[in-house]
């Protein structure tokens, strides 16, 4: 490519190519290639190869230290990060526009200040009267977080540089942020990367805990954070919809602590207060014995977590049923799908199938395919499941319920929220006398014959395959 050639850069992954296409070919987006300029990455002119300095290699053992931390006052985000924040490193934060990234991190910032370190909150969205006015909404108007609305990224770290070395410094958003050292436009991958590079620079210089704000977009018009995701230490993905309250805090990558722990939230109208019991608050709007729903219980990281799953099977006037699922894998649903009619006799080709996880929850667990097959043969036999009973276990191809880990914990929770049975493979642990009784559920067949003969119990017999009709 020539020195000044122009290069096009897809602002979802940061792919380079030398002419423009509609495609993107390392991401598969569309519409997200756009022209940035000179090469960003071109050798800087006037400045000749440097020769290289010799150091030191050293050996794997040797003197070695925890990573330093700080708590941050907010337990549910300490959680997440694996106990609070780490100095030096550098922390995406990265969610949907209004989520409420913006309120949990002044939130978390003023936690810490009110400890006694420096808190630095730099809002390059938002004016700082309005970042006050949020923080007195909270009631956090006393904490000593010292606030700033820039954008260069040159005059931000020259700042932190004078007085007592802050602790913490919030960048809201990457988005915003812009640097000299590249010539291309405000809000482009390039100037992303820049910003974030100098940024993480300053933080192990500095030995500052950074965390940067990055707004994910579907549209390729603001550079996604994506490519950011690789320099910095740890992502963490701040989830949930519109129609719900509840917020998911998700460990995404984490260089010094566990990617499986979750922290729950509620946005109220005094900003995001946390849930130190969720299994309550996602079965609190339960719908109490209607066909087609179950609980399921599930584990996130390290600990159990009850959700509600519903499942509708309606027939179809579509010539190909619809399949929609919300909060668990399409794919899964498919496989339990397929298992279900090929094992167990149970038709689905004439019916549509909705799929939901109740309270904007999104389930990544096998140990899931047993409750989502238990709503789905209920709705479809039209009888419902016991409602004292939870319901966890992995299907196989075959229809064998295959155990799961930690199965204990998992009852251990159900009983402590009232639930007496549990529908489950055999269970392998030890110490498992719990309070809730078993049934022993080894093969799909078991649960459809069981769902069936309690349906034919309550209303007279039940269908569920179409082969006698
Ligand atoms: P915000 O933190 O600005 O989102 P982000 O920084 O991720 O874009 O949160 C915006 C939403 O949160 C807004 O729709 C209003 C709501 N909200 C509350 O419900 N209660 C509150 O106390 C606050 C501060 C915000
Ligand atoms: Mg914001």
């Amino acid at each position: 490519m020539a020195k000044n050639a122009p290069s096009f850069i897809c602002q979802n992954c940061g792919a380079t190519f030398g002419r423009w296409q509609g495609k993107c070919e390392s991401c598969g987006e569309w519409n997200t290639i756009a022209e940035e300029g000179a090469a960003a990455d071109r050798a800087i002119p006037g400045r000749s190869a440097r020769k290289g300095r010799v150091f030191a290699l050293e050996p794997l053992t040797g003197e070695t230290h925890e990573a330093p931390r700080m708590p941050s006052g907010v337990p549910e985000f300490d959680r997440v990060t694996g106990g609070g924040f780490v100095r030096g490193s550098v922390l995406l934060m990265a969610g949907d526009p209004g989520i409420g990234k913006s309120t949990l991190l002044i939130q978390a910032a003023a936690a810490l200040a009110k400890t006694g370190h420096r808190a630095i909150y730099i809002s390059g969205e938002e004016a700082v009267a309005q970042v006050r006015l949020r923080a007195e909404r909270l009631g956090l108007g006393t904490a000593p977080v010292e606030l700033a609305a820039e954008t260069s990224v040159e005059d931000i770290i020259a700042t932190m540089r004078e007085g007592k070395p802050p602790r913490l410094i919030v960048i809201d958003s990457i988005q915003t942020m812009w640097t000299d050292a590249v010539e291309s436009a405000p809000g482009t991958v390039t100037q992303v990367r820049g910003s974030a590079q100098a940024l993480i620079r300053f933080a192990k210089r500095s030995g500052a805990a950074v965390i940067l704000v990055g707004h994910v977009t579907k549209d390729g018009q603001i550079a996604g954070p994506r490519v950011v995701e690789h320099m910095v230490d740890a992502v963490l993905s701040f989830e949930g919809d519109g129609a719900h309250q509840f917020r998911i805090l998700r460990a995404v990558k984490n260089r010094f602590g566990p990617t499986d722990e979750i922290g729950v939230f509620e946005m109220t109208g005094a900003g995001l207060r946390e849930v130190a019991n969720p299994s309550e608050l996602f079965l609190s709007e339960r719908d109490l014995g209607s066909p087609g729903t179950v609980v399921f219980a599930g584990i996130e990281g390290t600990r159990p977590l009850l959700v509600e799953i519903q499942a509708l099977v309606a027939p179809t006037s579509l010539g190909t049923p619809r399949r929609s699922v919300v909060g668990w894998d399409a794919s899964r649903l498919s496989m339990v799908l397929a298992v279900l009619e090929a094992h167990c006799g149970v038709k689905l080709g004439g019916h549509d199938v909705y799929l939901n996880v109740a309270g904007g929850l999104r389930i990544q667990e096998p140990a899931a395919d047993l409750a989502a097959a238990a709503a789905l043969v209920s709705s479809l036999a039209g009888a419902s499941l016991p409602p004292e009973a939870v319901y966890f276990g992995e299907v196989s191809l075959s229809g064998a319920v295959r155990p799961v880990a930690q199965s204990a914990a998992r009852m251990k929770e159900a009983a402590k929220l009232g639930f007496t049975r549990a529908y489950a493979p055999e269970v392998r642990e030890n110490g498992t006398d719990s309070a809730l009784s078993i049934t022993t559920i080894g093969n799909l067949t078991d649960l459809v014959a069981d769902i069936a003969a309690s349906g034919k119990r309550a209303r007279g017999p039940v269908r569920l395959a179409r082969q006698d009709g």
